[in-house]
């Protein structure tokens, strides 16, 4: 296949390896001294290092615990609100997805004016940000979404159910710190949910429509790391090589998805998560095998590529190659305890509709195939 062109857009700075976190005050001051710090409270300890570490550097440090949930506006409000009470000139957030999110989403916001719901994609209200958002710094602490390299916040309007982004150019990572040894104490159902996130956003972005040789290449040297780092990591947090390797997946699939753009399993775990409270890693995973299946003729050369990279045999033709990839994409799914039958989340045929209804139109979009009216729905109601 010929490769798609391309515009690259990148975090400004990524600082990747063990122990990177001794490197984030140089980064964070290389933007600014009056630091506002989003951290994640089960993240103290790293917080504390961090705090202590930019105080000794002579910064002027407020720090904010996160949320502890998917951010929403009012969170997103308060955050900008300090940023310009304190004149903050850099917005650090460590922590999970959400935490990263929330901070990026409050640096965008501080320098304009108005609520984190004028900004959000595709309303009525929608504006976009007049002002360069203050300097952002990323210090992922799990290993799933990918944020630390998208210029892109998701946030949640409860007022409304909506769950949007603000997205603009500018919002990218000033730097993004990526130090996998903040991920040891994770506890394995993070890791699996996380892990399989970063997974379902390699495949996805693997075979989209806007992938291309970068995209692919990215994919094609993650995704096999990936598979066996996962339930390594899982089964023994203190892994190192198995933490490392996750942390490079999750960074990676950000790139790609920001690049490449996602499928129909990204299309549906937003509307598992309004409908059903599914978390977004566990909705991924519900949905992956479900994703590669209808996309099993649509990205057959790719995937039955992706399988032999993964050590799968090299005999069979292409059919048998996406067939093993997917049973080991269920395979490990078992292994790591988390469901993928959607009828056992909750789904009924009946609600089949309603989820379809809340889908986001932007994964759908990128997805390999078309679906006629109806076709997903259908297909959907069988794999239930
Ligand atoms: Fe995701």
């Amino acid at each position: 296949m010929a490769a798609n062109g391309f515009t690259l857009a990148f975090p400004r700075r990524i600082v990747f390896g063990w122990e990177a976190l001794r490197d984030a005050p140089r980064e964070i001051l290389r933007c600014g001294r009056r630091v506002l710090l989003l951290a994640t409270r089960s993240c103290g300890v790293a917080a504390e290092r961090l705090e202590a570490a930019l105080r000794r550097e002579g910064a002027d440090v407020l720090r904010a615990d996160g949320p502890g949930r998917e951010p929403e506006v009012a969170d997103v409000d308060r955050l900008a609100a300090e940023a310009r009470a304190r004149r903050s000139e850099v917005v650090v957030g460590l922590g999970g997805g959400s935490v990263i999110d929330c901070a990026k989403a409050a640096a965008a916001l501080a320098p304009n004016s108005g609520s984190a719901a004028d900004f959000l994609e595709g309303t009525e209200r929608t504006r976009l940000l007049a002002r360069a958002p203050l300097p952002f710094v990323a210090v992922p602490t799990t290993a799933g979404t990918g944020s630390e390299a998208t210029k892109n916040a998701v946030i949640a309007w409860r007022e409304r159910a909506l769950k949007r982004s603000i997205r603009d150019d500018r919002m990218f990572a000033a730097a993004a710190v990526v130090d996998p040894s903040l991920t040891v104490s994770l506890p394995p159902e993070v890791t699996a949910a996380s892990g399989m996130d970063a997974l379902t956003q390699l495949f996805e972005s693997y075979i989209a429509r806007g992938a291309n040789a970068l995209t692919d290449a990215l994919c094609e040297s993650a995704l096999p790391r990936a598979f066996a780092a996962l339930p390594a990591a899982w089964a023994d947090g203190g892994n190192r090589a198995a933490r490392t390797d996750m942390a490079y997946a999750a960074l990676t699939s950000g790139i790609c998805l920001a690049h490449a753009g996602l499928g129909v399993a990204h299309g549906i775990a937003p509307a598992l998560g309004i409908l059903y409270g599914v978390g977004h890693g566990a909705a991924c995973a519900a949905l992956l095998p479900f994703a590669l299946e209808v996309n099993r003729r649509a990205a057959r050369a790719k995937l039955a590529a992706l399988w032999r990279r993964c050590g799968g045999a090299e005999g069979g033709d292409d059919d048998d190659a996406v067939a093993a990839l997917i049973a080991r994409v269920r395979d490990l799914c078992e292994r790591l305890g988390v469901e993928v039958r959607l009828s056992k989340l909750g789904v009924t045929r009946a609600a089949v509709p309603e989820l379809l209804a809340l889908a986001s139109g932007n994964s759908l979009r990128s997805n390999p195939r078309e679906f006629a009216p109806g076709e997903l729905a259908e297909l959907l109601a069988e794999a239930l």
